[in-house]
């Protein structure tokens, strides 16, 4: 996945105008690029690993032949980043080339039905299905459009895809799913792309391609279609007036937000994450004596959620440990017994690896959850999982977690499942629930993020927060408190809430805000009496509650609501939404760069 662009030119040379197309889609992070075109008859493919100036030395982008072709930036999630799993993907005679950017869930069954026909596969992505299929549709008879029509149908999952063809080489067809797709159309041009700011130097007019949409695009013109009945779809350009600034960030203001934004899709995405290697880590997982749960930062509190969802489900214990005191707390109980699952957004974090090479080199089993495939962390692991998230380009990680905590969900489910500790008819609540996720963030964003912008504006000068919750949402509450110091510098606190006259409640006075994450869970009436206590101390009380809790209501200076009756696991997905929400705009009320936060970095790659 990552970014798909397609070049329609009535004249000239299509390779140099995807080559400075790609450039401009550098920003969203890659692993390999890759460029097609046709001319006369043929086609022609340059693609490699490695940053895109580097390939373009290796194999100058600019020199392919023809007007129209198409373009790729890979962030690998099916197959290691390598030059054969680069895009674009080619059918067996070479006449056909695809980009494609999303998921193609029923990708195994269909490349093995393709190969016992015959078909030879160069890569290990799920999207050279896609020109394969369209070469079988053509061989049984199918003009190319109806061929491409044809093979959509039979894909499950969601995708931006640009297909070219040589026999009919005066257009791009693009297919468009849950996933997103415009078309810049100029004068005497079209550019299909995955990202406006990538045809924003070329033409200020675009056309959005909708979900379960078919486009046409072929010099200045386009056609689009529904996928369902093939209707015309009548739609005219309209003008894009986002500064390029603006525009790399999708309209928002920051990338902080933007990622906020992406999770009803990040999320969905990962939650359709293919069975098998959900199957294989789970089965690792249930015969392991003994599970260290290892990370850094923010991938440390989807392992500290993570404790509670395999315990409270699937009744697995394990040890979730900050990997900087790894060797130092567990180092020599470590066995060939023993079980890491390492957790790290960048796969590459110091502290995570020291930790699992030391766990290696004492013969433990090594799992890895991370969002970048080829790191470090997806070559020393036995079995790795990459969440479907995306490339993550602002520093304070959002949507890596909350896809992070799917994936974690997911495994605490399936082992609890083949463990025979929860019965069918709480399974299938638990799936249910599950599936209603990405609307249910949505909803938090959308209802909620005004009230969270105008709370932010109401603690902008306060100077020390406390952040509390009980059960599986001290991870949420870790997680708050991290987010605000990473982006804010505000001195903040958690602590248990249990843990309250141990300590804590020293700090509590007027003027110090408690924030209290407080889901419907078992651990409510507790929290309400904490919440008192604090109350009573005088501190302004800001609560995360599901919506219609009365009770905390009355209590709390300001609350705000997320979707109500999601099952425990699953709350800190929806709880750390707003928490999120929070950092952000207390960082904008204090005219902070939230991108840039002062002495941090995106990988923390050194000791
Ligand atoms: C740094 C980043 C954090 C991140 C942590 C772990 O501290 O600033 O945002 O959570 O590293 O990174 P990882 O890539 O291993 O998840």
């Amino acid at each position: 996945m990552v970014g798909i662009f397609g070049c329609v030119l009535k004249d000239g040379n299509a390779a140099p105008v995807i080559y400075s197309a790609l450039k401009r889609l550098e920003y969203r992070g890659y692993d390999s690029a890759g460029e097609a075109t046709t001319h006369k008859n043929k086609l022609f493919v340059k693609k490699d690993k490695g940053r895109i100036d580097e390939i373009h030395t290796r194999h100058d982008l600019n020199d392919l032949p023809g007007r129209i072709g198409i373009g790729h930036v890979r962030w690998a999630t099916h197959g290691a980043p390598l030059r054969e799993n680069a895009h674009p993907h080619i059918d067996c005679n070479k006449q056909i080339a695809v980009v494609h950017n999303g998921i193609i869930e029923n990708f195994t069954e269909l490349k093995k039905e393709l190969e016992d026909l015959g078909h030879i596969f160069k890569s290990k992505t799920d999207t050279e299905v896609i020109p394969h299929l369209i070469e079988e549709n053509i061989k049984k008879g199918l003009p190319f459009i109806e061929a491409t029509r044809e093979t959509i149908n039979r894909l499950e999952g969601s995708y931006a895809i640009a297909v070219v063809y040589v026999k009919e080489p005066d257009k791009i067809v693009c297919v468009q799913k849950e996933s997103s797709l415009t078309i810049g159309v100029a004068e005497n041009a079209a550019y299909p792309a995955s990202d406006i700011p990538t045809f924003l130097p070329l033409t200020k007019r675009a056309v959005a391609v909708e979900n379960q949409e078919f486009a046409i695009v072929s010099d200045g013109k386009y056609e689009i279609r529904k996928i369902t009945d093939w209707s015309l779809v009548p739609r005219e350009p309209k003008l894009i007036k986002w500064v390029p600034e603006k525009a790399e960030k999708l309209g928002y203001r920051h990338f902080m937000l933007k990622e906020i934004h992406d999770q009803p899709s990040s999320i969905h995405n990962t939650l359709r994450l293919q069975d098998q290697y959900l199957e294989l880590m789970t089965a690792f997982l249930a015969r392991t004596k003994e599970v260290f749960l290892v990370a850094c930062g923010t991938s440390y509190h989807a392992c500290l959620a993570a404790s509670y969802m395999l315990s409270r489900l699937a009744f697995l214990s394990t040890h979730p440990v900050a990997a900087s005191e790894f060797i130092e707390q567990q180092g020599r109980s470590i066995s060939i017994d023993s079980t890491i699952l390492a957790v790290s957004q960048s796969g590459e974090t110091t502290d995570t690896l020291a930790a699992v090479e030391h766990a290696r080199l004492h013969a433990a089993t090594i799992l890895g959850l991370t969002n970048a495939i080829g790191s470090t962390l997806t070559r020393v692991s036995r079995v790795y999982i990459c969440p479907q998230s995306g490339p993550e380009v602002g520093v304070a990680a959002t949507k890596t977690f909350t896809s992070q905590l799917c994936v974690l969900a997911q495994l605490a489910l399936r082992l609890a499942k083949q463990r025979g500790k929860v019965s069918h008819t709480e399974m299938e609540w638990l799936e249910e629930k599950m599936d209603q996720i990405p609307d249910a963030v949505e909803t938090i964003i959308q209802t909620q993020e005004e009230k969270i912008e105008q709370i932010a504006r109401k603690y902008r000068d306060t100077e020390f927060f406390l952040f509390s919750g009980r059960g599986i949402s001290l991870a949420t509450a870790l997680e708050g408190t991290l987010k605000l110091l990473e982006t804010n510098y505000i001195p903040s606190m958690t602590f248990p809430a249990g843990e309250k006259e141990h300590g804590p409640i020293r700090l509590v006075e007027q003027g110090f805000p408690v924030v209290f994450i407080c889901p419907r869970d078992e651990t409510h009436k507790k929290i309400v009496n904490d919440i008192r206590e604090m109350k009573d101390r005088g501190a302004p009380i800001i609560a995360i509650i599901e919506e219609g809790d009365e009770e905390i209501k009355a209590l709390a200076d300001d609350y705000i609501e997320i979707v109500k009756g999601m099952p425990e696991i699953l709350s800190p997905i929806l709880c750390v939404i707003p928490l999120q929400l929070f950092a952000y705009y207390m960082a904008v009320e204090r005219e902070l760069d939230p991108d840039r936060p002062r002495h941090l970095t995106k990988a923390v790659t050194v000791k």
